[in-house]
């Protein structure tokens, strides 16, 4: 990894919610074309194994699909939905089956500034953790927001470990999600963005790793289905009781 590289990727990531509000409106219609995106969002809702009336924050939550699959999972739970891109919340806030929930516009740097208020049963964070300037950092604070017991699931692509995984990842964005997102949103950036930050994010081993240097007891990696196996994951951990 050479330094400018580096850089350049460091400064997609501290302007990312202007980059999202960019590609918000086809947000929802782009995903609506990947066969299994929210039903691997639902299977980590599930896989927080959470009682029916849980807190549960949905940190990076975008337009709410991934809150879409927390509600579906957990219909009375007390749910918040926290992202940086206002655009995005926008188009959360629209979603019929989601009134009941409070929306923060905030970093996922630091929720509690954002007015994340713990403690919190369970937290999702779908394709969240890759895009934060200093995921350690992110992850300390994401604990501290947690009830005793409380469980983490992180919902994100790791493909560093494996060449198989690379490879399915290379040509999916490059044949079908760069392409695509072109014609919904008529940009490419944020998609070349995509490919590039997934290819240099950490291996699952890493990520695991980061979890538990953050505090999490029980980390595990559950696999998805489809073109994702191997390439989409979730990773949870739970904090001490
Ligand atoms: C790929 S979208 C995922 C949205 C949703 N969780 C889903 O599964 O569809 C990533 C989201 O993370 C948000 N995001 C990225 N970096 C962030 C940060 N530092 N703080 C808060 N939100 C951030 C973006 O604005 C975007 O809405």
């Amino acid at each position: 990894m050479s330094a400018p590289a580096d850089a350049d990727l460091a400064t997609r990531k501290s302007r990312i919610a202007s980059d999202f509000d960019r590609v918000a409106r086809g947000y929802d219609r782009l995903n609506a074309l990947n066969p299994g995106y929210s039903k691997h969002l639902r299977w980590s809702a599930e896989r927080l194994g959470l009682e029916a009336e849980a807190r549960i924050l949905d940190l990076c939550c975008g337009t709410g699909l991934s809150t879409a699959a927390l509600r579906a999972v957990y219909p009375e739970a007390e749910l918040t939905g926290m992202d940086a891109s206002a655009g995005m919340l926008v188009q959360a806030r629209q979603k019929p089956g989601l009134q009941s929930v409070a929306w923060l516009q905030g970093d996922a740097m630091d929720p509690a500034a954002a007015g994340a208020a713990g403690p919190y049963d369970g937290i999702l964070m779908a394709y969240g953790i890759r895009n934060v300037p200093d995921p350690d950092l992110c992850l300390r604070r994401v604990g501290a927001l947690l009830a005793a017991g409380g469980v983490l699931c992180l919902h994100e692509y790791s493909v560093a470990g494996s060449s198989r995984a690379r490879l399915i990842w290379r040509g999916v964005t490059s044949g079908v999600v760069i392409p695509l997102g072109f014609a919904v949103t008529g940009t490419t950036s944020i998609f070349r963005y995509l490919q590039r930050s997934v290819l240099e994010f950490d291996s699952v081993d890493e990520l695991e790793g980061r979890l538990r240097k953050a505090g999490f007891i029980d980390v595990r990696t559950e696999p998805m289905d489809g073109w994702q196996r191997g390439v989409v994951h979730s990773f949870i951990g739970r904090k001490q009781s």
